[in-house]
């Protein structure tokens, strides 16, 4: 628990520490869209238990700005739609992309 409530805290620090800064000259993350995909996107696109490509299929087949371009629409109906912001896109699309190696 301790632990879980250290990480909480550094996560607001982390937060914190981009909302003082200008977000768009920050390059992105891809380690905070891997936070993001974990909690958000997990389901459907890394275990493999629906009919999403998985995130290695399609960093193979996408380029990162057709990922971007694709995060920016609607999505993932079934889940009522995830609205990313532009930081967001920014950081998963890193991640997405980093897996192509
Ligand atoms: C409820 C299930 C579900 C969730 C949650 C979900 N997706 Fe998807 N996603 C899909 C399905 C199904 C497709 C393929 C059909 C489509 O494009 O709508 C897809 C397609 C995509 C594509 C385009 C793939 C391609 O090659 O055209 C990207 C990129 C993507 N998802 C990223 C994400 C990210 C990032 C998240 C988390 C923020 C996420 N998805 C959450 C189900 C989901």
């Amino acid at each position: 628990m301790r632990v879980l409530a250290l990480l909480v805290a550094l996560s607001v620090a982390v937060l914190l520490a981009f909302d003082l800064g200008p977000a768009e000259a920050l390059p992105p993350s891809a380690e905070s869209g891997a936070e993001l995909a974990a909690r958000w996107c997990a389901d459907c696109h890394m275990e493999q238990r629906s009919d999403a490509p998985s995130f290695n299929t399609i960093a193979r087949r996408r380029s990162l700005d057709d990922i971007r371009a694709s995060l920016t629409k609607p999505h993932a109906r079934p889940m009522g739609g995830i609205s990313l912001n532009r930081r967001e896109i920014d950081d998963v699309s890193a991640y997405i992309k980093s897996l192509n190696h």
